[in-house]
């Protein structure tokens, strides 16, 4: 990993050394973008996403893909992030750097990946003011009606199949870290005992690694994940 590591540092070097336009915006905004797509940009060797694995940069996402994050097309200039909660820019990037790409510790403010990221996001927010996104996170965890199984595949592939591959197979899953859908379930009667196993995969879904859950996986706030494809995610499940 120290390799990896070391490759996006001569990276930062060739690219910001060929800096000649007397900007110096657009080689450090491509920069950025490389890094935006390069799960290399953590350190650590268990991590396999980028930012570009959970967010879009287009206006709006692109038909056939339902992320947990949002674009981030008109990111730099919103007025808070994180439904409020981070009003700082970079700490909005780093949030997601040590909780899911288990980055060691927070991007520097004044490292050449924090810059260059920074560069990045503004080369894709024309606008220089964007309202805040609404963001709920679902706290206390009921259950959810069950919809409908084919709307319920169209959510699994949207959603989930980028990480976790085909369902029961995890055929093309992002690493090998992602369980396979639903089988993991097979096991939650004995490690969750009395506990309705849709309720323990809602739990994940809906809190990702906190609320004392663990892991790297992104959590869903409603405005991401309604409750009734929840509902119909589970009843394609078949939990
Ligand atoms: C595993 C998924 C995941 C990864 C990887 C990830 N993010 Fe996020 N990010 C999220 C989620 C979920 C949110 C909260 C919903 C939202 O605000 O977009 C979020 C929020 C954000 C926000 C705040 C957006 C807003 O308006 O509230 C920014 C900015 C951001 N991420 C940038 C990044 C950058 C840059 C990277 C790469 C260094 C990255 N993220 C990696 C999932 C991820
Ligand atoms: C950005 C990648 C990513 C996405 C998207 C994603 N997951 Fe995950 N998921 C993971 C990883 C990695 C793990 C294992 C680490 C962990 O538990 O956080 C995991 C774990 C899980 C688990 C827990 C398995 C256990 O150990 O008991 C469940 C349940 C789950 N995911 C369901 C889903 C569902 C349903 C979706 C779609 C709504 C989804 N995931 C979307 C990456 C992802």
């Amino acid at each position: 990993m120290k390799r990896a590591a070391w490759g996006v540092v001569a990276l930062a070097l060739a690219l910001t050394g060929c800096d000649d336009s007397g900007d110096g915006r657009v080689p450090a905004a491509e920069y950025g973008e490389v890094l935006f797509n390069d799960s290399r940009l953590s350190e650590s060797g268990f991590n396999s996403f980028s930012c570009a694995t959970c967010h879009a940069t287009t206006p709006t996402a692109p038909a056939g893909r339902m992320d947990s994050g949002y674009t981030l097309y008109d990111s730099a200039f919103r007025e808070s992030w994180w439904g409020g909660f981070e009003t700082r820019l970079l700490d909005a990037v780093n949030f997601c750097y040590v909780n899911f790409m288990r980055g060691v510790t927070p991007l520097p403010k004044d490292s050449p990946q924090s810059r260059a990221l920074y560069e990045y996001l503004v080369s894709i927010s024309p606008s220089p003011s964007a309202p805040a996104r609404p963001f709920t996170v679902v706290k206390d965890i009921v259950e959810v009606t069950r919809g409908d199984v084919t709307r319920g595949q169209q959510v699994y592939v949207e959603a989930c199949q980028s990480c976790h591959g085909e369902p029961h197979t995890g055929a093309g899953r992002l690493t090998e870290l992602a369980s396979i859908l639903p089988e993991v379930t097979n096991d939650y009667d004995t490690l969750f005992p009395g506990v309705p196993k849709s309720l323990v995969v809602i739990e994940k879904v809906r809190h990702g690694q906190f609320f004392g859950v663990g892991g790297n996986m992104p959590l869903y706030s409603l405005e991401s994940l309604s409750d009734e494809d929840l509902g119909a995610l589970l009843a394609f499940l078949a939990l």
